[in-house]
């Protein structure tokens, strides 16, 4: 069914979906489970259709993207198919020369460093990303009631890969930006952030059906930084949004201490990954939110009675989040499916938290 709004005309009626209940704090026919990184390297499938193909390039093509996001909605029998496609796909189409390299992850042919570099970065137009609005539209045809997840980039983890120019442990050139010059700083993230939206928007022009924001590495961060330099432009991202109705989702790793301010952020659902308890998650975040997670992705390498015990123990955790004010339960893992991951404990997991 589609709703008639001239906004959004794309938007489906799919309310029950337990995903979207557990979102918006109503009861779920049942625990709702899907898994970051569900699509990709653990699954044959996706190796296969992959095989030749660049990643970047894969996530410009609709007919593949819509295949490969499918991939673990038809394995798994997961609650939510979340768009095959990279927190980079919006700078890269903006015109910035980055590329994915497998094992390594974005690389930034120019970083930026300077307020120079900032005042020449581009920002992206709709029209940049047509082929992703494209891709949405098959696969609203496909899922049926079946939610789909879009996504973008945080402003800060974003800026992180643009002035390390790749993947970094420690984030020093990110943070000596920030501290050192405030102004060119928030020049950057503003910039980024009109990026995210408008990627953003465009999922949700074409139909998805609720948005994460990933803010992988908001862990690195200080809570003062955070504050202060990340905050501000996290919340307007997740606030040009919000007239789309949809769950907004908020996702970092290794922001146990983050949890009271990310909560503040403006988003419907906080997601946790597995350093703390979801029931402390609950405290920290405060009522009236929706919590995503925490199942340590490395535990699916243990074997399934640890597997066993820790779903349960997860459930438990939750059970006792909703009774400390928590609106509902997305059970995830707390970051990203492992590429060695064996896809069959995958859908086990998704049998499991479903008799729950
Ligand atoms: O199934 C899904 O979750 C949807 C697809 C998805 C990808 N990237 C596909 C991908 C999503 C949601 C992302 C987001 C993303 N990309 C994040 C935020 C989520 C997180 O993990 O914290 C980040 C930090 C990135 C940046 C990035 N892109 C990294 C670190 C890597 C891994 C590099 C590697 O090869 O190990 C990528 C590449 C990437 N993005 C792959 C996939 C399936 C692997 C590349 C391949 O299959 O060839």
């Amino acid at each position: 069914a589609m709703a008639t709004g001239t906004k959004y005309p794309f938007r489906r009626l799919i309310p029950e979906a337990p995903l979207l209940a557990a979102a918006t704090g109503r009861r779920p026919s049942h625990r709702p489970v899907w898994f970051m990184r569900q699509a990709g390297r653990s699954l044959p499938e996706y190796r296969e259709v992959r095989a030749g193909i660049g990643m970047l390039e894969s996530c410009f093509n609709p007919e593949l993207v819509c295949e490969i996001t499918m991939q673990p909605v038809r394995r798994h029998k997961v609650d939510a198919a979340i768009l095959f496609s990279d927190i980079v796909v919006p700078l890269k189409a903006a015109g910035i020369d980055l590329d994915i390299v497998a094992g390594v992850g974005p690389v930034v042919a120019n970083p930026v460093r300077t307020v120079a570099d900032v005042a020449v970065l581009p920002r992206l137009r709709p029209e940049q990303v047509g082929a992703v609005g494209e891709a949405v539209s098959l696969l609203t045809r496909e899922l049926g009631d079946t939610p789909l997840i879009g996504f973008a980039g945080a402003p800060f983890t974003l800026a992180s890969y643009l002035v390390e120019g790749g993947p970094s442990r420690n984030h020093e050139r990110t943070k000596a930006l920030m501290h050192s010059d405030p102004k060119t700083w928030h020049a950057l993230l503003g910039t980024i952030a009109d990026t995210t939206i408008a990627f953003l928007q465009a999922q949700l022009h074409a139909g998805v059906d609720a948005i994460q924001l990933f803010d992988s590495w908001a862990g690195t961060l200080s809570l003062a930084e955070y504050r202060q330099f990340v905050l501000p432009h996290s919340e307007r991202v997740l606030a040009e949004v919000a007239d789309a109705g949809v769950p907004r989702i908020h996702f970092g790793v290794g922001t146990g201490e983050l949890l009271g301010v990310m909560g503040e952020v403006g988003a419907d659902v906080v997601g946790v990954d597995w350093r703390i308890p979801l029931d402390e998650a609950a405290r920290r975040v405060g009522p009236g939110k929706a919590l995503q997670g925490n199942l340590d992705p490395a535990v699916l390498f243990g074997g399934w009675d640890a597997i066993e015990r820790e779903v349960r123990r997860i459930a438990a955790e939750a059970d006792r989040a909703l009774a400390a004010g928590a609106t509902g339960h997305i059970f995830n893992l707390g970051h990203g499916v492992l590429p060695d991951t064996d896809p069959a404990v995958l859908t086990a997991v998704v049998e499991l938290v479903h008799s729950l």
